[in-house]
């Protein structure tokens, strides 16, 4: 018989899961406790853009024409313990109010409430983010003849799907005696695993530290090359061109090295604070201390963008000038603006008096939830119009591809700064622009 398999939370992490194991071939049922997601997902709908997640639940959520009906979903706890055979946790762990630390009260409630349900010889399965040593002791509340694995997620926002269908590594912690549940999982993960996907099993606290060990690493590689273009500014470089020179060696890879405005979203800047909490309680701290440098390398980036934009527009107040903002989101093929330094930008630049105008291609929205008292415009051309300095601060492909002649004919003054070093400078300067990027010469 094949796996019944639940899934709990269905935000980012678990719609994406819940679809990717019905494309795998099982039956399965997703919870959440909010009925409204639960309303949505029924109908094949997703409360956010990520590309490809609408098609791959119409093909399998039961009552859509045509669907495969494996995937159903449901906010009855009893429903999913007498379904699963296998129950995945992927609620979110977001940072505490006030507190480096992450908030388990969202993981607690859900292995509460499914400890009450879960049938005996089924296998729970951990996904979300947790401070190392949360499963051991998360393991103590389910009830005796029911396992635990941890499996930590890796996907990316805007790549959610095909991270989920093909991981480029699978991680399973399992306790001492652990066969049956790294069993389960190799039956689950069978198709991946078959098409390469390495498969890495290991204890508890090792699966937990390698998400929190690949998020610090990928924060400190963009940290990293942000210092070099605070250096390259200082001494005339060129960051992009030390960033290709230096990606040639293997060693250190040529991904994510693009220097610009920083990390933001719900995982990176989170996930490193929390691990320095973590760290500090395990009397750890001083081996995290450099995340604390990598934190504020990435938070100054915010504040140098508008100290270029002050610049460029003479060095005074934004007083009565306009500013054209183009990207919302924390990266581009999302609609996410948690964290994202070009809303933080844009907000900074509103509060001291700048006429601020956002677009984004998706990210609107959200954005206009978040700050409600910035400008907003319908287009890329309309947000430009009549602006004094254009910011490109998310690299979204819209934004490459725009004719920046039909630009330069509507702008007050044809100055962009590109805070993600992605526009072509060539073409903007040809076109009559003042092209300026961080940690590059002013050519
Ligand atoms: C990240 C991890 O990549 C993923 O493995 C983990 O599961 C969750 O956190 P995500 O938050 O979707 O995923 O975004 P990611 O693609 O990692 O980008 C994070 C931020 O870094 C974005 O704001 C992006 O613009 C920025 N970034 C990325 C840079 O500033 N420079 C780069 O070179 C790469």
């Amino acid at each position: 018989m094949a796996l019944k398999i639940t899934v709990i939370g269905t935000g980012y992490l678990g719609a994406t899961h819940a679809a990717a194991m019905a494309e795998l071939g099982f039956e399965v049922l997703g919870l959440d406790v909010v009925p409204e997601k639960i309303e949505l997902l029924s109908s094949g709908r997703v409360p956010m853009y990520e590309p490809g997640l609408e098609d791959l639940l119409a093909k399998h959520v039961a009552g859509i024409e045509g669907s495969t009906g494996r995937l159903r979903f449901t906010t009855s706890w009893e429903e999913v313990g007498a379904f699963g055979d296998v129950h995945f946790v992927c609620v979110n762990t977001p940072q505490k109010h006030g507190e480096y630390a992450c908030d388990m009260s969202y993981v607690d409630a859900a292995f509460a409430s499914l400890a009450a349900v879960v049938r005996e010889g089924a296998l729970v399965v951990g996904k979300s983010t947790v401070p190392v040593g949360s499963a051991e002791r998360l393991a103590g509340l389910l009830p005796e003849g029911v396992d635990l694995a941890w499996n930590p997620e890796f996907l990316r926002e805007g790549f959610a799907v095909q991270d989920t269908l093909r991981p480029d590594r699978i991680v399973v912690g399992v306790q001492d005696f652990g066969a049956r549940a790294e069993k389960t999982l190799r039956e689950v993960y069978a198709v991946p695993v078959g098409q390469g996907s390495p498969f890495v099993v290991t204890d508890f606290p090792t699966a937990e530290l390698v998400k929190t060990a690949a998020n610090s690493f990928l924060a400190t590689k963009i940290s990293f090359i942000n210092a070099m273009a605070e250096v390259c500014e200082a001494a005339g470089g060129d960051v992009a061109k030390l960033a290709e020179a230096i990606g040639h060696d293997d060693r250190i890879g040529a991904k994510f090295l693009r220097a610009g405005v920083g990390f933001g979203g719900g995982c990176l800047p989170k996930d490193i604070r929390a691990f320095m909490a973590r760290a500090g309680e395990l009397g750890v701290d001083q081996a995290l201390t450099f995340l604390r440098e990598i934190d504020s390398i990435n938070m100054r980036r915010r504040g140098q963008m508008v100290e270029m934009a002050r610049e460029v527009l003479g060095g005074n107040s934004f007083l009565g000038r306009r500013v054209a903002v183009l990207g919302a989101t924390f990266k581009p093929d999302s609609d996410d603006v948690r964290d994202s330094p070009a809303l933080n930008v844009a907000g900074q630049i509103h509060l001291q008096g700048g006429q601020v105008t956002v677009y984004d291609p998706k990210g609107m929205e959200n954005a206009r939830r978040l700050f409600p008292t910035l400008g907003y415009a319908e287009t890329a051309l309309d947000a430009v119009r009549g602006a004094d300095v254009v910011l490109h601060l998310t690299e979204w492909r819209e934004f490459r591809e725009l004719d920046p002649a039909e630009l330069a004919a509507v702008a007050s003054s044809p100055v962009i700064l590109d805070g993600r070093n992605a526009l072509d400078s060539e073409l903007w300067r040809a076109a009559g622009w003042t092209y300026r990027a961080m940690g590059r010469p002013r050519a």
